[in-house]
């Protein structure tokens, strides 16, 4: 039987930076001992008083349909946050709770785009990104945002890509580069969308990695609430990645088209996990510094390690939990040097070519692992950067 073009076209045209990925879980699977900084997923688990919180909840029996646009007090303690981070009017009219960020952007794009509809986003991207917006029938159109820029996208960039496209889609803090877009980056985008009548479709997963600068939230700039539908999550804050809850926040008739979606996909997110995505989020932000702690330990820690070496270029780790390497210098591709790298220290990076074109060249390190493990890896990269250079 046929399938859709829909579901089939998904995954066309990806890159083969994954190979690397694969190839580091099976040879982990066969037991080498792989040091893998590859996936942003934290090497501590959900903290125990947020299980704590969802097995009382599953207890006390809130384990049947949930509300479906999220709980009021889970939508309001959300909308409180970003009214504290962003200073922007918010109310639970103003959030609909979805089953991680993923959902979020996929359903964020089905309220934004009809099929054949153009829905850019910035290169490097997040891996997913192409394959969601083709999930919901859009082309998925992608504007470069070039190292020679810092990675900051170029508002006359977007402009020339902009002439009927219907949305487009910004990622700060940025994965896989680690760079959080500038109040003037933020600008040049807002006027883009403003000039162009773009949606615009902001992911601000990693809104708690903050290292050096200000996060800046681009539906707080003058006429972006109206059109931006901001991605949230718990996972990256709350180290809560299996648990499956984050949100969009955007206009009223946006969220209440939204939650018909819900409605008719996902059904909503079980109740003992908003409510423990509840309780996490009432521990303020002291639990989510406590969160990001470890990343901050470590991005000092490559910053160290980093600056003694001549051949690899970090890029400035400014959010996040990646270390983007610059190994151009080597006379490697990203994906020669990570192959290269597994087979010889059995050490897993991601390729920059996994995220696509603008980031070729470069290694995506994941900070996700103990600070010992993590210090050693990565002296061990600048080791064989150095010998893959000097043997060219
Ligand atoms: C930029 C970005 N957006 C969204 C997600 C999705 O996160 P989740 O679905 O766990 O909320 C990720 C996960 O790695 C990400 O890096």
């Amino acid at each position: 039987m046929q399938l859709s073009d829909r579901i089939t076209g998904i995954n066309v045209g990806g890159s083969d930076g994954w190979d690397v990925f694969y190839r580091a879980r099976a040879m982990r699977e066969a037991r080498e001992p792989v040091i893998e900084l590859t996936i942003g997923e934290h090497d501590i688990r959900t903290a125990p008083a947020i299980l704590d919180a969802m097995h009382e909840a599953a207890r006390a029996g809130h384990t049947g349909y949930a509300a479906v646009p999220g709980t009021p007090a889970l939508r309001d303690a959300i909308a409180a946050r970003v009214r504290a981070r962003t200073g922007v009017a918010t109310s639970r009219d103003n959030v609909v709770v979805t089953p991680g960020g993923q959902a979020a952007l996929f359903a964020a794009h089905s309220a934004v785009c009809d099929p054949g509809d153009t829905a850019l986003f910035i290169d490097p991207y997040y891996a997913t990104y192409p394959g969601t917006l083709r999930s919901v029938g859009a082309n998925a159109r992608p504007v470069l945002a070039r190292p020679e820029d810092g990675f900051q996208p170029q508002a006359a960039d977007i402009a020339a890509a902009a002439p009927g496209a219907a949305s487009l889609l910004i990622n700060t803090p940025n994965n896989p580069t680690g760079v959080i877009y500038t109040q003037a980056t933020l600008q040049g985008i807002a006027g883009v969308c403003l000039d162009h009548d773009l949606w615009l479709i902001s992911d601000e997963v990693y809104d708690t990695l903050v290292w050096q600068g200000t996060h800046l939230s681009p539906r707080a700039l003058p006429g972006m609430a109206d059109r931006t539908l901001v991605i949230g999550s718990m996972s990256k804050s709350h180290a809560m990645t299996g648990s499956r809850v984050g949100w969009i926040v955007g206009p009223e008739d946006a969220i209440e088209h939204l939650i018909n979606l819900s409605t008719n996909t996902t059904y909503g997110v079980p109740g003992y996990i908003q409510d423990a995505a509840l309780f996490a989020l009432q521990q303020g932000p002291a639990l989510e510094a406590e969160i990001a702690a470890p990343f901050r330990r470590r991005r000092a820690i490559a910053q160290d390690i980093l600056a003694r070496s001549n051949v690899i270029n970090a890029v400035p780790c400014d959010g996040a939990m990646y270390v983007m390497l610059d190994i151009r210098a080597t006379g490697l591709t990203g994906e020669q040097f990570a192959n290269a790298l597994l087979d010889q220290t059995r050490i897993a990076v991601m390729p920059g070519e996994s995220f696509g074109r603008a980031a070729a060249g470069h290694l995506r390190v994941a900070m996700t692992v103990d600070d010992a493990t993590f210090a050693d890896a990565l002296t061990r990269i600048v080791a064989f950067a150095e010998r893959t250079a000097h043997a060219a």
